[in-house]
């Protein structure tokens, strides 16, 4: 068995935190594990504690579009969470739940090894790039932090509640593009 596999099924049986008690489902990630550009959320929404996927309500489709104009997909890239398991009513994970997940996370971002990573809105932004990150300011700005490139996006579900924050968003994407054509070998990026 790889060990993307063991963390994955240790994962997938967690105990750790009180998030098992209400969850349907782990949410591990989605895409390919051997891809150069790791996307991280917050955490699994109602539809994908039901589906056990990342990002697949209203949110999920927004993202697919914004991949899909620099041309990715979930194929290219890796998607998961900050927090595996749906926290109740959609409220933020609390210290505890982040605390009880962040090995997950941390062995995944060994594994994969990325060149880069998105972080899609605050919550994983402080969770991987600083503690007091200011997603208003900090948007779009690329941080070197253990040899791997991060930044952030607005959460698409932000952009969904704001519109106003798209053409930004569109600024950044194409940022992050470039530096996908910059430092990766193997993301085929195709013009939209
Ligand atoms: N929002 C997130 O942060 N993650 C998901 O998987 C879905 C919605």
């Amino acid at each position: 068995m790889s060990e993307w596999e063991a963390l994955r099924q240790q994962c997938m049986s967690c105990r750790a935190c009180a998030l098992a008690e209400t969850r349907t489902n782990v949410v591990f990630g989605v895409g390919t594990p051997e891809a150069e550009v790791l996307f991280i959320g917050e955490g699994p929404g109602a539809n994908e504690d039901a589906q056990g996927e990342p990002f697949v309500g209203r949110a999920g489709k927004l993202l697919d579009d914004m991949l899909a104009m620099i041309g990715l997909d979930r194929t290219k890239i890796y998607i998961t969470n900050s927090v595996k398991c749906r926290p109740p009513q959609n409220r933020d994970p609390l210290n505890t739940e982040k605390d009880a997940c962040r090995g997950y996370l941390k062995r995944q971002i060994e594994l994969m090894r990325p060149k880069i990573i998105v972080c899609l809105g605050r919550i994983s932004a402080a969770e991987l790039i600083k503690e007091d990150f200011k997603i208003s300011q900090e948007h779009g700005q690329f941080f070197e932090k253990g040899g791997i490139q991060m930044m952030a996006l607005y959460h698409p579900a932000a952009l969904l509640r704001d519109p106003r924050k798209k053409p930004e968003t569109f600024e950044d994407l194409k940022r992050l593009q470039q530096k996908i054509r910059e430092l990766c070998d193997h993301t085929p990026i195709e013009y939209a």
